[in-house]
């Protein structure tokens, strides 16, 4: 008897003791990796957090997107725990399970809870999650009698009437999440998790809980309807070269033509521009990928660009698009309009009809020639759809047999983007696919450049060339 709770006694203190050691660890752990954007007392005001959008949390209100548990109620260890292992994609919140330990996290979430006095006196509780089969057809149903394209839109790009004038706490515009690119939903794609973010909501935005307005199976229905939308599970391509497939007869002019969507497209993902300041390093574009097509037959070449952009055209500032080529055989040239020894040429295209050729050796030696090329454009429920055309010939690089240096660059003007202020993807290439008769020899050449490029792009040096 005495030994037993002597036992009880022991084991106690341990588990007492045990719980500052780790929120020490972890007050450690965040003084180290997080202070940066949620700041020192975890209010969101770290050093890096001017102009980051969205904010970094503050982390002593409590209020945490990312949950299984019901609307307004906090988020349960697990849940803190996955956040801080997978981040949150899409924003600046990292991803920490490759920099820091499973016992390190939870050190972490131990220390974060102290941070809210509301962990020591709220509850938390899972939501479950159902067993049974969804339906994608009934679901999209749901989507429309529940009215999500208000915010979400009709095609599921975040394009919905509603979501412009959407606004969070900051002021900052606060959008609606773009279905058709799973790897920025902030609490992954996967179904489960979907159901759990129509069902709880995510506190503190304007995408309420729907558990009280619709039935388990609705909700676990529109959840696989949600999850069938994803264009993107992945934010990356792995395909750095656009080929350019060889078609018979008129390259067609409209983007939905069977031709364009028979061929086979590389998603390039795109970066801020941050190297050149001024006029502003861009560390917040809204256009994260562009998915690229090319046709060309015999004579002419085509590249159909398309891109999520939920504000469309119609801002004071027009959007834009760019692609760059590299303009003689060679290396590649700095990426950012060329340099002394390699030009570029740029075929520039802004809404509203105009299109401009560029050739330039460096930033500051730009000159404008007329365009070789034509544009067709539009844009439908939330997605720009873009047909660059050209004579092969004419004013391109050689480009049969070769490996083209080319780079596309978007400029959204709804997001204050113009000038060098613009998301820009890294060098690709691009070639011309043979006739069906000379195909053999391609694929072997196409095998040993595509090593060849891999080699590049992992060896090459990213400073920039002498101008
Ligand atoms: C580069 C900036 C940055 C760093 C470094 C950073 N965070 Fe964040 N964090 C953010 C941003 C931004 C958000 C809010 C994103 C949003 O609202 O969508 C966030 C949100 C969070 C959230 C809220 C999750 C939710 O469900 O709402 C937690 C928890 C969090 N961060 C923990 C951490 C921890 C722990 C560290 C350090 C190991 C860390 N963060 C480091 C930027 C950062
Ligand atoms: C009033 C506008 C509005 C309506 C209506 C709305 N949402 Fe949302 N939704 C949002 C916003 C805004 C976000 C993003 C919040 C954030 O990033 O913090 C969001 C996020 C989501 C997410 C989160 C995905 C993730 O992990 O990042 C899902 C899933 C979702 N909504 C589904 C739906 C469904 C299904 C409906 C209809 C039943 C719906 N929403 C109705 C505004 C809305």
């Amino acid at each position: 008897m005495v030994i037993r709770r002597l036992i009880c006694m022991i084991l106690l203190l341990i588990v007492t003791m045990a719980a500052p050691a780790q929120q020490e660890t972890g007050r450690r752990l965040f003084m180290q990796y997080c202070i940066w954007c949620h700041g020192e007392q975890g209010d969101g005001n770290g050093p890096s957090a001017e102009g980051m959008f969205p904010r970094p949390r503050d982390l002593i209100r409590g209020d945490y997107l990312i949950r299984s548990t019901p609307h307004g109620q906090l988020p349960t260890d697990e849940d803190i725990s996955r956040t801080v292992a997978k981040g949150l994609p899409g924003t600046p919140m990292p991803a920490w399970e490759k920099i820091l330990s499973e016992q390190e996290r939870g050190d972490l979430v131990t220390f974060l809870k102290s941070l809210s006095p509301r962990f020591e006196t709220e509850k938390r509780e899972s939501l479950t999650i159902p067993a049974a089969a969804g339906s994608i057809e009934r679901g999209e149903e749901i989507y429309r009698d529940s009215r999500c394209y208000m915010c979400h839109g009709e095609a599921g790009r975040g394009d919905g009437p509603i979501t412009t004038t959407l606004a969070f706490e900051w002021g900052f515009p606060y959008q609606a999440r773009d279905f058709t690119r799973g790897w920025t939903f902030k609490g992954s794609p996967e179904i489960d998790q979907i159901y759990l973010r129509i069902t709880g909501g995510l506190n503190g935005t304007p995408m309420g809980p729907y558990r009280d307005l619709l039935s388990d199976q609705d909700r676990w229905d529109l959840a696989h309807y949600v999850a069938s939308l994803d264009e993107e599970p992945s934010s990356t391509s792995e395909d750095f070269v656009v080929l350019a497939a060889f078609r018979e007869g008129k390259l067609p002019v409209e983007y939905d033509a069977p031709a364009w969507q028979q061929t086979q497209a590389a998603l390039i993902p795109l970066a801020g521009q941050v190297i050149q300041d001024p006029p502003v390093r861009w560390w917040t574009p809204t256009t994260q990928s562009v998915t690229v097509r090319a046709l060309w037959n015999g004579d002419a070449i085509g590249f159909l660009l398309e891109w999520n952009d939920p504000t469309g055209p119609g801002s004071e500032i027009p959007d834009s698009a760019l692609l760059q080529f590299a303009a003689q055989p060679g290396g590649r040239p700095y990426f950012l309009f060329g340099d002394a020894h390699n030009p570029v040429k740029v075929w520039h295209w802004q809404e509203g009809g105009i299109t401009e050729e560029w050739v330039a050796n460096g930033s500051g030696k730009i000159k404008t020639a007329p365009a070789s090329f034509r544009v067709t454009s539009s844009w439908a429920e939330g997605r720009w759809h873009l047909i660059f055309s050209s004579n092969v010939t004419d004013g391109l690089p050689p480009m049969e047999g070769e490996f083209v240096p080319l780079l596309l660059s978007i400029r959204d003007g709804a997001n204050g983007e113009a000038g060098n202020t613009r998301a820009i993807s890294t060098w690709l290439w691009t070639t011309l696919a043979p006739p069906p008769s000379l195909q053999p020899w391609f694929s072997g050449l196409a095998g040993a450049l595509g090593t060849l490029i891999l080699l590049l792009l992992i060896f090459s040096p990213k400073g920039k060339p002498d101008e």
